[in-house]
């Protein structure tokens, strides 16, 4: 129905019309849906296990969010949602384990189990599933270089064995720049912008309104910045990110992220290792090593910002009307908002030189001084 609907607004002159359009079509998804949500809520939350309730809360979430992104419900014209049943179920489940009460990047991307060869998307559209596909292999990279670097911290950044842990993390992180580089050149822009992405907006769930969910939701690529040093827990602004972004995230990520937030950094820690020992070999490769791994990581963060954001999202919606930009940000504020955000994030991982934020440039600059022969 979702993509009857998609196919529907997407063959109009104006594409972004949503109001009055498969009025039919949207009434089953409210009426057919309501059925499944009043059965659940009468089951009740049966402690069936991590795996059955975080399910229901995808699948509630999913309706939730579809009938969002058909205008049935808009968090601006109203004070709470008008699906109470619905928003019962999604606040029980999210509550009981410990995650927002709307669906999140687990449910469509890691943890979406597909069941021989069917899994959980909105719609049966070749760009979404390619957006799901690629936003995947790309969180699973980005987490398997975290697991690489947190391996660091057992083994201390002065031991010659952290040689492993920092080429398996050069290997997931230029795995990252290559689904990047996937998803840049095949995803459609005009299907991504006006048929996927309406599905990620902001929208009530009872009386609070909840933002929509980002690729970002998972800890890893926090955990990389935390580790790396490159973005600090000190840092009100970063802090600010992480707490915002703590319910979005499955539980065991919750965990490994505020593990991370207790840790010092492998910066700091070099830094601090350097005056004494920065000509001994150790101090030379594991240096070099972080320093192509911080490399990588800040040419993906580019990548997203640069390529990513500005191709699907900043110039398709440069050519909307002023009324029609509300709403098209998963987050929810304006997109000059944003974009300055996501730009900052670049700019904190790529150690860019700027005075206003929290860069590690200088530090950065001084451990490049100190390393010999790097490519
Ligand atoms: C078509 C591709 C993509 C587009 C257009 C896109 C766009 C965005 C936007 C606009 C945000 C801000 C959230 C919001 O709307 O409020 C965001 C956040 C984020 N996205 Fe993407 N994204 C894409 C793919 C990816 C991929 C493949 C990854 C990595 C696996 C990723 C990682 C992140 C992260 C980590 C955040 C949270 C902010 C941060 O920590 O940088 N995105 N993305």
């Amino acid at each position: 129905m979702n993509t009857e609907l998609e196919n529907l607004y997407f063959s109009q002159e104006d594409r972004s019309q949503v109001i009055g359009v498969g009025d039919s079509i949207k009434a089953r998804i409210r009426d057919e849906g309501h059925v499944h949500v009043l059965a659940l809520l009468a089951e009740g939350n049966t402690g069936d296990g991590f795996d059955s309730a975080f399910g229901v809360l995808g699948s509630v979430g999913m309706y939730l969010a579809a009938l969002r992104r058909h205008e049935l419900t808009n968090p601006a014209r109203e004070e709470r949602s008008p699906f109470p049943e619905a928003s019962s179920l999604a606040l029980h489940v999210g509550a009981s384990l410990g995650m927002a009460p709307r669906f999140s990047t687990g449910h469509l991307a890691t943890h979406n189990r597909a069941v021989a060869g069917i899994r959980k998307s909105f719609t049966s559209l070749a760009d979404e599933f390619l957006f799901i596909d690629e936003n995947t292999r790309g969180i699973l990279s980005l987490q398997r270089a975290a697991d690489a670097i947190s391996s660091i911290v057992n083994l201390g950044v002065s031991s010659p064995v952290a040689d492993v842990a920092f080429g398996a993390a050069k290997y997931a992180l230029a795995d990252v720049l290559r689904f990047n580089d996937r998803l840049f050149d095949n995803l459609g822009v005009q299907r991504f912008f006006y048929s996927v992405r309406p599905y990620y907006k902001p929208h009530r769930v009872g009386r609070q309104e909840y933002r929509g969910a980002n690729a970002g939701d998972f800890s890893g690529i926090n955990e990389l910045d935390l580790l790396l040093g490159l973005c600090r827990a000190s840092d009100p602004y970063y802090s600010q990110l992480l707490v915002d972004k703590m319910l979005f995230m499955l539980p065991a990520d919750q965990q490994r992220l505020r593990d991370c937030m207790t840790r010092t950094s492998l910066l700091d820690e070099l830094l601090q290792l350097a005056p004494e020992f920065s000509s001994t070999d150790w101090f030379q490769n594991n240096s070099r090593d972080f320093l192509d791994v911080c490399d990588l990581f800040g040419r993906s963060a580019a990548q997203h910002h640069d390529r990513l954001v500005k191709r699907f999202i900043e110039m398709p919606a440069a050519t909307l009307d002023e009324n029609k930009l509300q709403g098209i940000t998963a987050s929810g504020p304006p997109l000059p908002v944003l974009l300055r955000a996501l730009e900052t994030l670049r700019d904190l991982r790529t150690a860019a030189d700027r005075r206003d934020i929290a860069s590690r440039y200088p530090d950065i600059a001084k451990l490049k001084s100190l390393v010999r022969n790097r490519r």
